[in-house]
């Protein structure tokens, strides 16, 4: 799958904190293939980041044009697409009077979050929820569950208190007027895809209100269309204070943002980025938007396609995203799909897929067929 010349090269020069094995080297709409030739039907998409498909001409084009009139210019100056581009994801986020503050990543939008419930409310304390993921930089991690991730780092800067996900009464246990924010996932996506119980987001909601701390919603993995609404919150009945989102945003283009509501927003000077919201990422995102929407009302049809498929394995879905308790037997499953074809994640002992928006009805009846296979094997 990859050549030995290139893996020892990886070996040698990079450092070996990802585990990997093949090469991907050219892929369009919902399929890859690998530095062999083989063809793969791709239900990871670059971690739930492809969501136009792969290399989709208007995506494609949007960039190289862009990259022929100005790839870099610094927030110093106005960016062209970059207000028209926050106007249409205030718009699509239903958060009146909200205002945007880019990043180029998700672990750095939950940065630009915490920053801004501490600095806004002048408090220090957050609370997140066991099995939670919110990224790898110091202050998203200090709101991330794993502790395998945590541990090496301690001590990290924000004190959190971690509850269970969708127990309200612990949370209520926890919450005191000390709290900055209480940070979740609208779908816990590297837990396995657990979407919040029905209600949990607007009890959340209360008492986030009751006690003057910001609801944060993490949509890094739920925004643009994933989950079959714009943001994942929008199934529930609830206004987020600060919403953070990234990999879907501009189709693998770098690039994240946070969407506050009205009144809450960085001071001159308090925040910033030397590639912010930069004019190449802005243009990949007007494509993407483009795009998404033009598919976002079929994608909830489609979702349900690949769970009832999977029926007999009793798969947990929201909109393009399905989880699979496997346990141990995620690593084979993983391995038999990819030996036919289809790309798969596994994600603390859950199958999870996360394809393309765009993947076909045929595409999604082939990956069905084959992880029923590697499934009932
Ligand atoms: C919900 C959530 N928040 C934050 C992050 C971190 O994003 P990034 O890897 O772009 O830093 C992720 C990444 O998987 C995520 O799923």
């Amino acid at each position: 799958m990859v050549q030995d010349e290139y893996r020892d090269m990886c070996e040698t020069y990079l450092m070996r904190n990802f585990g990997r094995h093949m090469l991907i080297t050219h892929g369009k709409g919902a399929r890859v293939w690998d530095d062999e030739g083989n063809e793969y039907i791709d239900c990871v998409a670059g971690i739930a980041v492809c969501s136009t498909g792969h290399c989709h001409p208007k995506v494609s084009e949007a960039i190289c044009r862009q990259a022929k009139e100005l790839i870099h210019i610094s927030n110093l100056f106005y960016i062209p697409g970059q207000a028209e581009l926050a106007k249409r994801i205030v718009e699509k986020s239903g958060i009146k009077g909200g205002r945007v503050f880019f990043s180029n990543s998700g672990s750095e939008a939950v940065e630009a979050a915490v920053k801004l419930a501490r600095v806004r409310t002048g408090k220090k304390r957050f609370i997140a929820f066991k099995s939670g993921f919110h990224g790898r930089t110091f202050g998203a991690l200090s709101l991330t569950h794993k502790e395998d991730y945590r541990l090496p780092f301690t001590p990290l800067p924000y004190d959190c208190s971690f509850v269970e996900y969708g127990d309200i009464e612990g949370l209520k246990a926890v919450m005191d007027d000390t709290v900055a924010g209480v940070i979740l996932e609208p779908v816990q996506g590297e837990a396995g895809v657990f979407p919040a119980p029905d209600g949990f987001l607007e009890a959340v909601r209360s008492v986030c209100t009751e006690n003057d701390a910001l609801m944060i919603i993490d949509e890094v993995q739920t925004g643009f269309g994933r989950t079959g609404t714009w943001f994942g919150f929008q199934h529930a009945d609830i206004e987020p204070d600060i919403i953070t989102m990234a990999k879907g945003i501009g189709s693998g283009f770098p690039m994240g943002a946070i969407v506050a509501r009205e009144g809450l927003e960085f001071l001159p000077g308090e925040h910033g980025g030397t590639f912010n919201g930069g004019p190449l990422a802005c243009a990949a995102s007007h494509a993407t938007l483009d795009v998404l929407e033009e598919i976002i009302g079929d994608i909830e049809r489609k979702g349900q396609r690949f769970r009832d498929g999977l029926a007999a394995h009793h798969p947990r879905q929201r909109g393009l995203m399905i989880g699979v308790t496997l346990g141990d037997r995620c690593a084979p499953v993983k391995d038999y799909c990819e030996e036919h074809g289809v790309l798969v994640n596994c994600t603390s002992g859950n199958l999870r897929l996360i394809p393309p928006l765009v993947i076909t009805d045929e595409e999604i009846d082939q990956a069905v067929r084959v992880i029923n296979e590697a499934l009932d094997s």
